[in-house]
């Protein structure tokens, strides 16, 4: 280690587009900062928390876990709060733990490099617009990577804080995207992920102010790079998965078959009260075609249970959604009032707790069936794997172009490589096979 190099512990909470974020802050604090990363907090020279405010338990979380970074860190090492719950809670979590340093919002991690020597600095600004921002390059070598295509959230759905914490909707310019992807696959990329709020109203507003584009078209331009052998995305929106999105969806070979359809609620008029924009018949209209597009499709999705107002009929609507699609993954959630949200005016309509539990039960149950089901159907199939991982039992781990997740025996010379796998187990979460040789 050269004598000025630094040390960075970061912690990344939620979702994967704050993954990327703290790809970005590594990439800058290393550029610009002489940091390098470590796994130890005690030993670390700068701490950052990167924190999620989607529900409100690791927003509770947040001031006991640098309460302890406090404690154990070493002398003069500072603490940085990055992500959504900075920009909602801005100073305040200075005011409340004097100890930190900075506090750097979701759609400011542009600025880290200059706020880490800024004791007391609140950048939080939602109106800042980074999205032409070149972030540094992180030298690691990867099979896959992750690119983000926009910033922000123009929905409004009642319940959701995100609007609040990363601000307006702004495109990232597509040959931007298309370079950073290039850059990626030069390093020995075989996937992208490409990420936003809403992925699939890309296009409709940039910085410069340039003609508007669509994500079909972004879709179409990543999959001409070549060496680049999937495309995945998240998170669309149901509303904007129009015919033409499905077809490309279904006929570009380069995108895999691995789509997440974020029901929240399967009652029109608890949708309705969501400001989703779509009805349950919409909904299942869409998957429908998608799953007679592409027969192999695995359809994943996020459910809230006990919305305010959410009556018996309303969650049984949810369930018969979830029987009709068979959804091959479902993300659970009980209701969680957020500051700065629609759904607080439904406050006198809020659900018992105990029947929000019982609700998540009966989904987490039901879609148990469903996996196993699905799961096993695969037995006895020849699927394609992208291997990216060795485990500790010498097994090696992979996904599918639908992306189940797949433990083969082998070595790591399979690495990197697009292989024919034969499934020959399957539990509930994960594949076994043999390479086809
Ligand atoms: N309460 C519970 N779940 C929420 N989500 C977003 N906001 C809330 C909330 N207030 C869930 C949604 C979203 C996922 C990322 O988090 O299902 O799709
Ligand atoms: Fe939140 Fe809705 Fe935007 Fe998703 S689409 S980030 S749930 S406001």
């Amino acid at each position: 280690m050269s004598k000025e190099e630094k040390k960075l512990f970061i912690q990344t909470l939620g979702c994967q587009m704050n993954d990327t974020d703290s790809q970005h802050i590594i990439a800058e604090l290393k550029e610009h900062k002489n940091y390098i990363t470590t796994d130890q907090m005690e030993e670390a020279d700068l701490i950052i928390i990167n924190t999620c405010s989607v529900r409100e338990k690791p927003v509770q979380k947040l001031f006991s876990e640098i309460g302890q970074f406090n404690i154990k860190k070493k002398k003069d090492a500072k603490i940085g709060v990055c992500g959504c719950t900075a920009s909602h809670l801005g100073e305040d979590i200075i005011k409340r733990a004097p100890y930190v340093d900075f506090v750097v919002g979701a759609r400011n991690i542009s600025k880290i490099k200059d706020v880490v020597d800024k004791k007391g600095s609140v950048e939080i600004d939602i109106d800042y617009d980074d999205s032409t921002y070149q972030f540094a390059q992180n030298s690691n070598s990867l099979y896959k990577t992750s690119v983000n295509i926009s910033i922000g959230c123009d929905k409004e759905c009642t319940y959701c804080i995100v609007p609040a914490t990363r601000g307006d909707e702004i495109s990232i310019p597509p040959e931007m995207i298309v370079e950073q992807v290039q850059k990626d696959v030069a390093k020995g990329a075989k996937e992208v992920t490409l990420l936003g709020q809403n992925v699939n109203s890309y296009g409709r507003r940039f910085s410069d102010g340039r003609e508007k584009t669509n994500f079909t078209k972004l879709l179409q331009e990543v999959s001409k790079i070549e060496g680049l052998e999937r495309i995945r995305f998240t998170s669309p929106h149901p509303l904007h998965m129009d015919d033409e999105f499905i077809e490309e969806f279904a006929k570009n070979p380069k995108i895999s078959k691995c789509i997440h359809m974020p029901l929240q609620s399967g009652s029109t008029q608890v949708l309705k009260a969501m400001k989703r924009g779509y009805t349950k018949e919409w909904f299942l209209n869409r998957a429908k075609k998608i799953r007679d597009l592409v027969p192999n499709v695995r359809i994943t999705t996020d459910i809230i249970v006990a919305f305010p107002g959410e009556s018996q009929e309303d969650f049984e609507d949810t369930i018969d959604v979830i029987k009709q699609v068979k959804f091959d993954q479902i993300f659970n959630f009980k209701y969680s009032p957020r500051p700065n949200t629609k759904a607080l005016e439904f406050k006198d309509l809020e659900i018992e707790d105990e029947i929000g539990s019982a609700r998540l039960i009966e989904v987490i149950e039901l879609h148990k069936l469903h996996q196993s089901e699905l799961m096993d159907s695969n037995i006895g199939k020849t699927v394609e794997v992208l291997f990216e991982s060795l485990k500790p039992n010498g097994e090696i781990a992979g996904f599918t172009d639908n992306y189940c997740q797949v433990f083969v025996k082998g070595s790591d010379e399979l690495l990197g490589q697009i292989v024919k796998v034969k499934i020959t187990d399957a539990t509930r979460t994960a594949l076994k096979g043999e390479v086809v040789n």
